[in-house]
């Protein structure tokens, strides 16, 4: 079990706005910052979940939690959710963009309105809470950080998750973009491209029924192992604190070195046994060239 990595007060007196907070990754992430002395305020479409995760963290860290109903597809939802913050911390410090929509699909049975639907809630979700917490950053003069969560495949492209690929490569450009653009104002934007962290949301969508096993993600990591929340909550927390202060503009990767071993071209020879490799190695060591 990994152990939480920044000392107590890391982030103490802090107001974080976590958009997906009340599941998954979003509400491990929520609540670590928690633990380390930040007030969270955690939003999605539903109340109910947010309302029940509030309570539950709230008594599991001590820390003050408010949940806020807003679909991050609607810019005034979100100035709205950014007043009510305001007034209930006295100011905003950080944003994490880490609500996702995303489902696997060959693309050519996908509905235009289902491409958008995705595109909509991730791409442009985080385009619109990054303009409202830039807005009202540079505005009030504050040294805002905002910390997307993206995936390894925004660097690839990945087939039948078509819309979520263009999606989190626009975040990743999002990213390196407002880094330069808003670094004037003191304000850092970062990324996290996590490989896979087990998560109802995620495994419904993305390996359902059978697919779970049939499709182990264990064997394409070269770690033999999924990732654990704290693991990616500790990075998390380390890149909304003050210790990253210098870091801007990096998308970070955590996953065990999945994208890699799929990137590389040779990586497929991990399946080659040890006598076979005896015969291989007589094969390349006689080789001649021609
Ligand atoms: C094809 C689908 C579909 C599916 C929905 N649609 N599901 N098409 N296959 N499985 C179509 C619908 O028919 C509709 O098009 C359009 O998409 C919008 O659907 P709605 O249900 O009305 O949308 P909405 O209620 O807004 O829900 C959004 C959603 C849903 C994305 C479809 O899955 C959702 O709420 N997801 C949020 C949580 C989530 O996805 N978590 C996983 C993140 S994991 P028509 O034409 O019929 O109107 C992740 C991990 C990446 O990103 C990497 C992992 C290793
Ligand atoms: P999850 O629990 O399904 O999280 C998605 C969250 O987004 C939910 O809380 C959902 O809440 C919220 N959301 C969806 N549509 C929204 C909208 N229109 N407005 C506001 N909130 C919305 O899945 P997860 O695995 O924790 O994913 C979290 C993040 O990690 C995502 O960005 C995902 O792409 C990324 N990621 C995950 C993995 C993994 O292995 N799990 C790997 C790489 C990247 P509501 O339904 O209540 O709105």
């Amino acid at each position: 079990m990994v152990k939480g990595m920044l000392r107590d007060d890391a982030l103490q007196g802090k107001t974080i706005i976590v958009t997906g907070g009340g599941t998954g990754l979003g509400r491990a992430m929520s609540t670590y910052f928690l633990k380390l002395g930040a007030n969270v305020v955690i939003t999605s479409r539903k109340l109910d979940v947010l309302q029940k995760a509030a309570t539950e963290m709230q008594a599991e860290t001590g820390g003050r939690v408010l949940a806020l109903p807003c679909d991050v597809r609607n810019y005034e939802e979100i100035e709205a959710v950014l007043q009510k913050s305001v007034e209930a911390f006295g100011q905003v410090d950080a944003l994490l963009n880490n609500a996702a929509g995303n489902f696997i699909s060959p693309t050519e049975r996908l509905s235009a309105n289902a491409f958008s639907t995705v595109i909509d809630i991730v791409l442009k979700g985080s385009v619109n809470c990054s303009l409202a917490l830039g807005k009202y950053w540079i505005a009030n003069k504050i040294a805002g950080t905002i910390l997307n969560i993206i995936t390894t495949y925004a660097f690839t492209g990945s087939a039948y998750v078509v819309p979520s690929a263009c999606a989190k490569g626009g975040v990743l450009s999002l990213t390196r973009s407002l880094a330069v653009e808003w670094g004037k104002h003191g304000i850092r934007t970062n990324a996290i491209a996590p490989g896979p962290f087990p998560t109802k949301g995620a495994w419904e969508r993305l390996l359902p029924g059978e697919m779970a096993q049939k499709f182990d993600f264990k064997n394409r990591v070269p770690l033999k192992r999924v990732g654990e929340h704290q693991e990616l909550a500790n990075l998390a927390a380390f890149l909304v604190s003050d210790f990253s202060g210098y870091i801007n503009g990096e998308i970070i990767t955590i996953d065990g070195g999945e994208w890699l071993q799929g990137a590389g071209q040779f990586s497929a020879l991990e399946m080659v046994t040890k006598d076979m490799w005896d015969n291989i190695e007589k094969m390349t060591r006689g080789a001649k060239g021609s």
